[in-house]
């Protein structure tokens, strides 16, 4: 049959990313790859989710092995409003909204607010699954500088004083607030403060994806930007336990006024009509028992060292007069500029060859053109002393391509 022929607009407009496919190649048995975005399996409590969910079928059964809601098993969406609540954040149970991942949540929001064309404001780079979701509902997007101190406050008004004189208006902002995917940075505080006066002054809605603010090895706990708004009601809110707990169960929240959280369970209703029960359950046990907020710290004291071991291995073998990277205060990654005539895609390819990887930074940029010199690397899954291993064999690699005259580096 020719398919070609019965694809919708959409599916016809959907492309398969060449990082991807280019990333299939990092799947060799010996290679060791910093390309990955995923938990370390030791931090997995499999004793405590035997014990939970032994106790889920004794109690509850009956409604953990049925449909569920769709706004999710109202013991979760208490215990995930309680949780938050401990985080100064004001949170009505209500408000939760249980999802299959953040993923979903993202998801669930371009089929609430996106129109083909619309314009989406974003961090530059930003998480590539928020891209994917929201380029599925046709968004565009104009996109703000970060640094170490997360996106740039004056950027965001430029991007906005940008639209303006198109007559566009954006239909949010989208951000990672904590320890960002995939730069590892932060919003500092004050900027965070700012964020939400701009939002005020354009009426602008925020979305704060924060998969990653749990894990904080240093520093002082920044607010989520969810909290410091008292009263508008601008932002909403997205949490995982894929970090926190485990990604297997696939299980996330959203956290929205209430007309927008009513938007999202009816979008979702089509989409899966709920998510399932039974996880949603042990979730809940492990949640309001506490075993989330003892076991936090046996994770971030895992990632804690893997991030150190990574930092003074790159310290020592990366090329320090060419290229910098960031000293992640906590989550998953590092990322890093080389100068601006390495294409870090074609390395990649010479780095598979010396058996390491990691993932090419520029499909982390809305912009095709951008992004060419940077790259993401994972500290959480690999081995201790595969981090040493990768990285040496990563910074040689470096080192050379670094120091090829440009010319002989674009292709
Ligand atoms: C920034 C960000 N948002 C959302 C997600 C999706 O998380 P999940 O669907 O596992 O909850 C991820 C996953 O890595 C992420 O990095």
């Amino acid at each position: 049959m020719d398919f070609g022929k019965l694809y919708s607009e959409r599916t016809h407009s959907m492309k398969a990313s060449e990082i991807r496919e280019l990333l299939k190649l990092t799947e060799k048995p010996n290679i060791i790859s910093f390309a990955g975005g995923l938990p370390n399996p030791s931090t997995f409590p499999v004793k405590e989710v035997e014990e939970a969910t032994h106790r889920v079928l004794r109690d509850h059964a009956k409604s953990a092995l049925q449909y569920s809601t769709t706004e999710g098993v109202t013991v979760l969406r208490e215990a995930v409003a309680e949780h938050l609540r401990k985080d100064g954040m004001t949170v009505h149970p209500d408000q939760v909204l249980i999802t299959n991942g953040s993923q979903q949540g993202l998801d669930l929001l371009g089929r609430v607010f996106l129109d083909k064309g619309d314009t989406i404001i974003v961090a530059n780079p930003t998480y590539l699954g928020a891209l994917q979701s929201f380029n599925y509902f046709g968004a565009k997007y104009a996109s703000a500088q970060s640094d170490g101190d997360g996106i740039i406050p004056e950027s965001v008004e430029k991007c906005l004083a940008d639209l303006k004189k198109k007559g566009i208006r954006p239909k949010f902002l989208y951000v990672v607030s904590t320890f960002a995917n995939p730069t590892g940075t932060s919003i500092s505080q004050s900027r965070r403060k700012r964020l939400l006066e701009i939002a005020h002054e354009h009426d602008l809605l925020i979305i704060e994806d924060d998969p990653y603010g749990k894990l904080r090895f240093d520093g002082a706990d920044l607010p989520t930007i969810h909290s410091l708004d008292k009263g508008e009601g601008r932002v909403v809110y997205l949490g995982t336990f894929s970090k926190i707990l485990v990604p297997g169960f696939r299980l996330a929240w959203s956290v929205a006024p209430m007309d927008v959280t009513r938007k999202m369970v009816i979008s979702k209703q089509s989409v899966d009509l709920c998510t399932a029960a039974f996880t949603q359950y042990i979730a809940a046990d492990l949640l309001a028992g506490g075993l989330i907020d003892k076991h936090l710290p046996q994770i971030i004291s895992l990632y804690r060292g893997k991030r150190d071991i990574m930092l003074k291995a790159m310290d020592k073998h990366f090329p320090k007069e060419s290229t910098t990277w960031t000293k992640s205060q906590g989550g998953l990654f590092t990322w890093a500029e080389m100068p601006q005539h390495v294409n870090t895609i074609q390395m990649l390819e010479a780095a598979v060859k010396k058996d390491v990887a990691y993932v090419p930074g520029k499909s982390f940029y809305p912009d095709p053109k951008e992004g060419f010199n940077t790259m993401r690397l994972n500290f959480s899954h690999p081995t201790d002393e595969k981090i040493q291993v990768g990285v040496e064999r990563l910074g040689h690699l470096m080192q050379e391509w670094a120091a090829k005259p440009a010319k002989s580096v674009m292709a």
